[in-house]
């Protein structure tokens, strides 16, 4: 079966040019100007638009498991809402719980990941180090699990800098690559502990718990240790300027030290905490919003390429039932956002068309450097002969307003609630198939593909 996009203008990390794609099954067969129809292909007509590669999200949270609550998005759901946004891969999670084995607790993820739409992997996330997971981290990055997540914040899963250094040594040993949540978890469980004392519990402590300060302090903290032991560091979620000019010093200094930001960090500020009743529980996310100056550092992080990678750390928490559980107390209020399915539409419509990143960069930090940062290139995040045929069709002109009940996502509000939008896919393939088209997911669930990551090296 042979696939023709015909028309189209490519966008891709380095090019953009007028261009017909041939496709046969799941891979890219030729790319050419004018590429002759036969009787048998499927023509798809991408006049007027631009052909993405597929893009990809690094950092997803699909039935995360929080305190008392799950966040609401399933593989199924939260995957429909990513590749109807133009994402054709994601990387998700595996959390085991303290002691279970890091294999076991991958097949079951794979096993909740029967039913997704998008290709898909995951990073295994690390919440203490020892002689098991020690044995366990050769295989695991073996089976194409070639990232590990550590956080310095959060309950349960806050490491100590000798379990981080440990890690670190392992992963250069076999190749793999740590990923960070830094927030100093010391500093927030004080501040947090004062306030609710005080009976200060509105959403707005959330943000005066976690202070740049401690995202600043940890990255410093996590960049030096890298340091010492010459270990790359992917730095998740960056969300202010303080913390990123720890980086900006690493990086002058020749360290490889990657970041990633989000939508919500470029385009929603703290002054949201602020809002009336319990409205600013949809924004507690961590590290939380900031000040609109650090907005502004970030966009041009991203045009000066010190920020590699826009992901989503999509999370998503309905407001009614979930986030009304830290009702009384910020603290129990489920960290996290939704957004898989927005971000192409938001950072084409505020970074491209504001002319704060080109379109070049655009497909580089949604989809070039993520596919090669974490072990996927060129198979995935390019348009080449031999890539997978994962393609965005994405119509540069159509206008939308985003708001809660056109999500595909399961969840009840968006904090991009009212967001004007110009720009979103028409048509997305993923490996040569439709799976997206005029609005609606058309594609065959369960047929995403676990990727099998490349060992880390440098690019
Ligand atoms: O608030 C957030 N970011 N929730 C998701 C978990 C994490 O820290 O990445
Ligand atoms: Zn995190
Ligand atoms: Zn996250």
């Amino acid at each position: 079966m042979k696939t023709l996009i015909k028309n189209g203008t490519l966008a891709t990390d380095k090019e953009i040019l007028k261009a017909d794609i041939l496709i046969e099954d799941e891979i890219i067969i030729a790319i050419n100007k004018n590429l002759k129809k036969e009787a048998d292909f499927k023509i798809i007509n991408a006049k007027n638009c631009f052909v993405f590669p597929g893009f990809i999200d690094v950092h997803t949270h699909f039935e995360l498991a929080q305190g008392k609550t799950t966040s609401c998005d399933d593989f199924k759901t939260g995957s429909i809402a990513a590749v109807c946004g133009g994402t054709t891969t994601i990387i998700d999670f595996v959390n085991p719980e303290k002691e279970e084995s890091l294999k076991k607790a991958l097949n079951i993820r794979l096993k909740k990941a029967q039913n997704i739409a998008s290709d898909f992997s995951f990073h295994m996330i690390l919440n203490t180090y020892n002689d098991l997971i020690a044995g366990e981290m050769p295989e695991i990055i073996k089976s194409g699990v070639t990232s590990f997540k550590c956080f310095f914040a959060y309950k349960n899963m806050q490491l100590k800098d000798e379990e981080f250094l440990k890690i670190l040594v392992k992963a250069k040993e076999y190749k793999a690559l740590v990923t960070l949540h830094a927030e100093n978890g010391d500093l927030i469980k004080i501040l947090s502990k004062k306030f609710i004392k005080e009976k200060k519990t509105h959403p707005k402590y959330h943000y005066y718990a976690h202070p740049d300060i401690a995202e600043e302090e940890a990255v410093f903290r996590a960049v030096n240790l890298a340091k010492f032991i010459n270990q790359p560091l992917y730095i998740a979620h960056l969300s202010c300027k303080k913390a990123l000019e720890k980086i900006k010093t690493a990086r002058r200094g020749g360290q490889i030290v990657y970041v990633e930001t989000c939508p919500q960090y470029l385009l929603l500020s703290k002054k949201n905490y602020f809002k009336a009743d319990f409205e600013g529980a949809k924004y507690v996310i961590s590290p939380p919003l900031r000040e609109t100056k650090d907005m502004e550092v970030l966009w041009n992080a991203l045009k000066d390429r010190f920020i590699q990678v826009a992901a989503t750390d999509h999370c998503p928490f309905n407001f009614k039932a979930q986030k009304e559980i830290g009702k009384n107390d910020f603290t129990k209020i489920p960290n996290g956002m939704a957004g898989v399915g927005e971000r192409m539409s938001l950072l084409y419509t505020y970074g491209v068309l504001k002319n704060k990143i080109s379109l070049n960069q655009f497909v580089e930090v949604c989809a070039a450097n993520p596919s090669k940062i974490f072990g996927m290139y060129p198979k995935k995040g390019s348009i080449i002969i031999g890539a997978d045929a994962d393609l965005v069709i994405f119509d540069p002109q159509v206008k939308d307003i985003i708001t809660a009940s056109k999500l595909k996502s399961s969840v009840d509000y968006t904090a991009f609630e009212g967001f004007e939008i110009q720009g979103k896919p028409r048509t997305v393939l993923i490996r040569g198939k439709i799976a997206y088209e005029e609005g609606k997911y058309i594609g065959k669930q369960g047929k995403g593909k676990f990727i099998k990551r490349k060992t880390f090296k440098v690019d």
